[in-house]
Formats: structure tokens, C-alpha cells, sequence
């Protein structure tokens, strides 16, 4: 392939250089594109053919439906590694060896402490906050409560609020979801492992010895790992941009978190729960719900089918169908929503609109039945999954600051009114 494109703009040629990826994807690198051309920009609404940066980190082919962190295949990491293993794999490039990971959980563990007074702010929440939301201001005002980590230009701030989101960031989403079921906050146990701890925090009542399910703790690992990282998409593209502007790793992700929050990215995991309980309902006729996807005029969608990647089928999809089996098998479920679920699942499948647009479940179309099984509030779906990406959030962010990215700021094209003069308020 040549090295370089051409553009001809009112009969003048330009030339711009094509860079290869080393997995052959290959970009133009217009970023002179303005200066040379005296004003022309792009225009590329939801960034569909845009990149945004160079990234080390995450490879996905959306044709192919492959997902690679730093060069592992998901489905080697699902199988083989643990969350934690893949966070210092995300975060730092490279498997840790046996003491570099006992070091990383030892460093996270003696941060996991999260300051008293951060309970007074979980407080001033009515019960009815959504969880993303609390989550989102407990992780930003981790700024004020530790200011010896902010530094962004300082090696060892940065390794200290990377351990120190790592450790405190399980603990406030265990207290964001016992706030809202009135249960006392805890900090957690300091000799499990960091999955264990997390569904330890979540689920122990205070007059009850906690005992761990094997099944739900390797479930669990699997869902954080599938969830670790995802390349350019909207939260960390976020954290990555808010970052550009020197912000501190908590302020980032605390952005993050809102992006994660919206039905179209995250927050699918908690929709597509609740269109299966609206499904039932109504009496579960599948079909009806089938049609209204289809129909224009109709803004329904089938929450949890479809991706802006993964034009084939979503790897991680096909990974956590089984752990979802396996799971509600062990748990012993019978729960009529996942008759509903298979369904639909089936007839989309089937389907002549889905298959021609290449729709197919998406990772949260399983996740929030796994979640379900588990005893988690359906509120409480996106908060799992911003827990499993945290990692690729602080990854990202890391990556961005150690490439000394400018900061982020897209251009527009104008079509608003022209200069026009001021009219007195009692004139207009
Ligand atoms: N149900 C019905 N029709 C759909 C759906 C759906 N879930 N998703 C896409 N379509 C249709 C669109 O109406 C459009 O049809 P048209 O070509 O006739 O106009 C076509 O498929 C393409 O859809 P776009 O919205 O252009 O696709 P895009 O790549 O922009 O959107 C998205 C991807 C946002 C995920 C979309 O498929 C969707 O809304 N899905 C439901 C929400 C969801 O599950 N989100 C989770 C994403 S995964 C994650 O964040 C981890």
C-alpha cells in the first residue's frame, strides 16, 4: 500500500501520511490537515472513523470479533489469569511475576482505607441516588482527601493513586450499595484476595458468618476481566480527554464513571434488566417486543444486542454465556426473566433486521442475568462494570500522560447565525 494519501481540495493536491498500526490498521494523519489546507477541518459526528490517539493497550477487530489485551487473547486471560493480574497487565504492560504481583495486591491492600469523614458525604445522599452517581462524586472527592497523590508529573503520585483508587474504589462501591439497603459500611478483609474482598464488602450482614461461593467468586473475576478494557469508547475516551487536561487520575475517572453511567454504553447492563422485567410484565410475549425494535417509528431498541465494534458477534458475549450457565446451574436459578431472555435472544438471532445489521447480544445482555443470580440490585449493574474497568481507565490514562498527549479539543464547523447587532430588550 502507498505511504501516503492524496486530497484535492478546490484543485489543489495535499498529501497526508498513512501510518500503519502493527496490526495493519492503517490511519491518515491529517493533524497538519488545517495548517496546510488555510481552515479545512474534519467532520465526524460519534467519531465513527476518527482516532483519537496511539495505544499500546487494547486491540480489537470488530469484523473478526477479537479482543486482545496487551497482545493476550480475552479469552486466554478469562481462563487462565486472575482480575488482578490483569490490571498489572493493563497498567504496566507487561504479566507480573510472583513478587511484582504480591507487591501490587500488598501496596493496594495498605491503601483500601478510605477516610472517615467520606462516609459523612455517602451520607447527605437521599437512599434514592442512583449508585453511578454517588460513585462518581465519592471517586472525585478522593482528590481532596488525598492530596499527596495528585501530582500528575510525579512518578511515584502516580503509582500512589493508582494503588490507591485500586484499594479504595471496592469500598465505595460496597458502601454505595449497603447505603441503599440500610446495611452498616465496612471496610473489608485484608487477607482474601481482591474479588473475594470485593463481594465480602458487598454481601456480609453483621450477624451472619460470610461464606465465599467459589463458582460466583471465579464468575465474578471473569465478568471484571471481560469488562478491564475496550480501547477508545466513550468513558475512557472521556478519562483520556479529561486527563489531557493535567487533571488528576481521580477527577479522570470520576468523569469516566458519568460517561460509563448512560443506557448506551454501561449502563445497558441495568437496561436490559429492566426491559426484561417490563417484557414480563406485559405478559412476556417476546414477538410484540421484537416488532417494536424493528419499528422506526418506534424508539424502542433491544437493549444489550448490537455495538459500534463488533459488527460479528462481541467475544466477550460468547465467554460469559457460558460462565452465565454455569453460574445459574450452580446457584440452582429458575427465573422466568431468563426464559424471556432466551427468546429473545433466539428470535433476534433469527431475524432478518438483526442479522442484516449485524445485531447480536452484547456483553451486558448476559452480565446483568449473571449479576442478577449473584443477589445484586440491578442498580448496581454499571457499578460492576465500572469496577472491572477500572484498570483500562487508569491504563489509558497512564498511557496518555507517559505519550505527553496535547489536551483534547475538537474543532467544529459553525452553523449558526452570522454577526448580527444587539437589540434593546425593550425593542425586541
Ligand atoms: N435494537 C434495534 N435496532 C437497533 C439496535 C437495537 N439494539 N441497535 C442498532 N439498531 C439499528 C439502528 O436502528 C440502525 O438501523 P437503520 O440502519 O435501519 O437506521 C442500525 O441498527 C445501526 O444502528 P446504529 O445506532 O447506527 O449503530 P451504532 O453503532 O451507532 O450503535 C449501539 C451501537 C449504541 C450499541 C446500538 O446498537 C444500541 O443502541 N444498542 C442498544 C444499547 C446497548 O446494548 N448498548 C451497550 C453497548 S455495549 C457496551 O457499552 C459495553
Amino acid at each position: 500500500m502507498a505511504n501516503t494519501a492524496t486530497l484535492e481540495i478546490n484543485d489543489k493536491k495535499y498529501e497526508f501520511p498513512l501510518i500503519t498500526g502493527t496490526e495493519n490498521e492503517v490511519a491518515m494523519d491529517i493533524s497538519n490537515l488545517r495548517g496546510v489546507t488555510e481552515g479545512v477541518t474534519t467532520l465526524d459526528g460519534g467519531f465513527k472513523n476518527t482516532g483519537s490517539c496511539k495505544s499500546s493497550v487494547t486491540f480489537l477487530d470488530g469484523e473478526k470479533g477479537v479482543l486482545r489485551y496487551r497482545g493476550y487473547s480475552i479469552e486466554e486471560l478469562a481462563e487462565k489469569a486472575d482480575f488482578l493480574e490483569v490490571a498489572f497487565l493493563l497498567i504496566f504492560g507487561e504479566l507480573p511475576n510472583k513478587e511484582e504481583l504480591e507487591k501490587f495486591h500488598a501496596d493496594i491492600k495498605k491503601n483500601s482505607i478510605v477516610d472517615e469523614d467520606v462516609k459523612k458525604i455517602l451520607d447527605a445522599f437521599p437512599k434514592s441516588a442512583h449508585p453511578m452517581g454517588v460513585l462518581s462524586s465519592l471517586t472525585s472527592a478522593l482528590t481532596a482527601f488525598n492530596p499527596d497523590s495528585v501530582d500528575v508529573d510525579s512518578e511515584e503520585d502516580v503509582y500512589n493513586s493508582i494503588v490507591r483508587i485500586l484499594g479504595k474504589f471496592p469500598v465505595l462501591v460496597a458502601w454505595a450499595m449497603r447505603k441503599k439497603s440500610g446495611l452498616p459500611l465496612d471496610y473489608g478483609d485484608k487477607n482474601l484476595g481482591y474479588v473475594e474482598n470485593i463481594l465480602k464488602m458487598m454481601f456480609k450482614v453483621p450477624n451472619e458468618e460470610y461464606t465465599q461461593n467459589q463458582i460466583v467468586v471465579d464468575a465474578l473475576d471473569k465478568l471484571l476481566i471481560l469488562h478491564a478494557d475496550h480501547e477508545q469508547n466513550c468513558s475512557t475516551s472521556t478519562v483520556r480527554i479529561v486527563g489531557s487536561s493535567h487533571a488528576g487520575l481521580f477527577a479522570s475517572i470520576s468523569a469516566g464513571i458519568s460517561a460509563l453511567w448512560g443506557p448506551l454504553h454501561g449502563g445497558a447492563n441495568q437496561a436490559v434488566l429492566e426491559m426484561l422485567e417490563a417484557i414480563k410484565e406485559d405478559g412476556g410475549d417476546t414477538k410484540k417486543y421484537m416488532a417494536k425494535a424493528k419499528d422506526k417509528a418506534d424508539p424502542f431498541r433491544l437493549m444489550g444486542f448490537g455495538h459500534r465494534v463488533y459488527k460479528n458477534f462481541d467475544p466477550r458475549a460468547t465467554i460469559i454465556k457460558v460462565a452465565a450457565d454455569e453460574v445459574l446451574e450452580d446457584l440452582g436459578v429458575e427465573d422466568p426473566i431468563l426464559d424471556i431472555a432466551k427468546g429473545l435472544e433466539q428470535e433476534a438471532l433469527n431475524d432478518d433486521y438483526f442479522v442484516k445489521r449485524k445485531l447480536y447480544p452484547n456483553v451486558d445482555f448476559y452480565s446483568g442475568i449473571i449479576y442478577r443470580a449473584m443477589g445484586i440490585p440491578t442498580e448496581m449493574f454499571t457499578v460492576m462494570f465500572a469496577l472491572g474497568r477500572l484498570p483500562g481507565w487508569i491504563a489509558q490514562w497512564r498511557e496518555m500522560r507517559l505519550n505527553k498527549e496535547p489536551i483534547g479539543r475538537p474543532r467544529q464547523l459553525y452553523t449558526g447565525e452570522t454577526a448580527r447587532s444587539f437589540t434593546a430588550v425593550e425593542k425586541r
